[in-house]
This record gives C-alpha cells, sequence and structure tokens, in this order.
C-alpha cells in the first residue's frame, strides 16, 4: 500500500487536495468511506485527543487498518490536534500514519524547539510517520463559536497570519514534513454560517507565499463553512490537505435527530442510524468533489 507521503506528493502534483474528515465513531468513519470510495479518492481520517479519548486510540487505528486491508484502499489515519509528545507516541505506536504536532498557542521559540524533538523522536518509532506542525493562531474547537462575523466577514478579533520568514524558519528548523499555517482560517463556524450567511475567507496570496518560502505541503485547518471559491483558490495556490470537521458534527447531529424523529418504536441502531450516516456522507462527497475539481 502506498504511504501517505506519495500520496500528498500526489495531490501536489496534480493541482487538487486530500480531504482530512474528523471521526469518533462508526456512524462517520463509514459516512467518510463510503463517499470516498465511490469517488475512488485516498482520504484520511483523523481523530483529535478527545475524539481518541472516546473511541480508543488502538480501537480507531484497529478499524482503519481493517478498512484498508479488507478493500486495499487508501484510506490513512491522522492524531489530530496532538499537544503532548506522548500522546502523539501512543498514537504512532498504534499505526496512526500522521500527526499533527500542535504546539501553536506556545511562543513560536519553544513551538520550534518542542516540533522539532518530536520530529526526530516519532520518526525514530515510525521512519514514514507524516509530522504536521503548526504555527499562529487559528482558534480552537471545531464547534459552533457564539459571535458574529462582522458583514464583510472578517472575524471579530482579526488573527495575525503566518509570514513566510516564519514558516520557513520553522520548517527549515523542525523538519516538519507538512506546515499548517495561519492564512485567515478558523476553526469551526458562526451560527450565521449555519444559516448559510456567511462564508470564510482566506488569504489567498499569503498562501502562496508561504508555499514559495517553504515548498513542503501545506494544510488547511478549519475548512468548515469556508467560501468554495476560496478553497477552490486556497488548493491552487498550494494547499495540498483540507481539515473538516463542524460540518460533518453538524451533518451528524441532524442526521440523528432525522433517525429518530422517523424511528417510532424502532430500537435497532442500525435502522435509526442510517440518517446519521448519509447525512455525513453527503457533507464528505461534496467536499472531495470540491478539492479534486469534479
Ligand atoms: O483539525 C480539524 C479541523 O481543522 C477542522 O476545522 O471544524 O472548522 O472544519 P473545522
Ligand atoms: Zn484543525
Amino acid at each position: 500500500m502506498t504511504q501517505l507521503m506519495e500520496i500528498i506528493n500526489e495531490a501536489g502534483r496534480n493541482g487538487v487536495a486530500i480531504g482530512h474528515f474528523n471521526i469518533a465513531d462508526l456512524v462517520l468513519l463509514k459516512g467518510v468511506f463510503e463517499a470516498a470510495q465511490e469517488l475512488k479518492l485516498p482520504v484520511i481520517v483523523g481523530a483529535s485527543e478527545g475524539e481518541r479519548e472516546f473511541a480508543g486510540t488502538e480501537q480507531l487505528a484497529a478499524l482503519v487498518k481493517s478498512l484498508r486491508d479488507e478493500f486495499d484502499y487508501p484510506i490513512f489515519l491522522n492524531a489530530d490536534h496532538t499537544h503532548s509528545l506522548a500522546s502523539a507516541m501512543e498514537a504512532v505506536k498504534a499505526g496512526f500514519d500522521s500527526v499533527v504536532f500542535d504546539l501553536s498557542a506556545l511562543p513560536i521559540k519553544e513551538n520550534t524547539l518542542s516540533t522539532k524533538q518530536a520530529v526526530e523522536a516519532l520518526k525514530s518509532v515510525n521512519p514514514a510517520v507524516v509530522v504536521e506542525g503548526e504555527i499562529g493562531d487559528i482558534g480552537s474547537g471545531s464547534e459552533i463559536h457564539a459571535d458574529a462575523l462582522a458583514p464583510d466577514c472578517a472575524l471579530t478579533t482579526p488573527r495575525a497570519l503566518t509570514t513566510p520568514e516564519e514558516a520557513r524558519q520553522f520548517v527549515t528548523e523542525t523538519k516538519v514534513d507538512v506546515l499548517a499555517p495561519a492564512v485567515g482560517n478558523s476553526h469551526g463556524m458562526r451560527p450565521n454560517m449555519v444559516a448559510g450567511k456567511a462564508r470564510k475567507h482566506l488569504a489567498i496570496e499569503r498562501i502562496r507565499e508561504i508555499k514559495s518560502a517553504v515548498a513542503i505541503p501545506l494544510t488547511l485547518h478549519g475548512g468548515s463553512g469556508t467560501a468554495d471559491e476560496d478553497l477552490r483558490q486556497a488548493i491552487r495556490a498550494g494547499i495540498n490537505i483540507v481539515h473538516i470537521n463542524t460540518e460533518l458534527r453538524l451533518a451528524w447531529k441532524q442526521g440523528l435527530e432525522t433517525g429518530l424523529a422517523h424511528s417510532g418504536d424502532e430500537i435497532a441502531p442500525y435502522r435509526i442510524l442510517p440518517p446519521a450516516v448519509a447525512a455525513v456522507h453527503d457533507v464528505v462527497s461534496a467536499r472531495l468533489r470540491l478539492f479534486t475539481n469534479r
């Protein structure tokens, strides 16, 4: 089976991005996998520390491996937003293909030093593991944030963009395989985005500048609620992986509510849950088509 890094590089050569979708249960995993399979596209499923705590690190690794083996399918597993080396190690030892080592809340000097150490330590366990580093503030939480957007869709607290020089220095010193910069993106959605009245916008020119400064794959976090055209342009400018979580969580909950509303006296989970799988599937399918120009 092809390694994740080769798949990421191939996406870059083809001018498309790989979709990364967060999972915390079988409904999400099923919805993501079925959508990717239909489109015959490689896919990354991710689990943050909270999602791993719920579903089980070893259990997630076993589930994803079983799909990869049974269907001979390029599905990969990422330890998303991992804040300590111990937690990253646990995931790599369990067989995760990649780690987002996220110390972006620390001053950049400390982030750089600890990320460099993490890259060395994690690759000593599995040289093929893909390590992504993160710089800049893109907010936390794949949630519906209460604060509204200004009419021009700028965040109420504007976040600083990663500079090309910062990116170059961080990548050179840490030797990360992939970089997640702050380029106008932010985690989560606002109520007006959920209502379809606002979209996130990205600093496309800055993505281009960072890409030419680092020449490694770039990840866009906080993909939910981003305008389609901005995503297309961001991928053209050098984004190779796009993370989507909040949109899936919303779909999961709405699908579950639909399933329950129509369940009557039904109590079999496998007869109640299909609308949740379908709702997740539809979000993933639409996003994957967009990321690959289909
Ligand atoms: O790592 C996860 C993502 O960056 C998801 O962000 O919830 O805004 O889609 P999102
Ligand atoms: Zn993220």
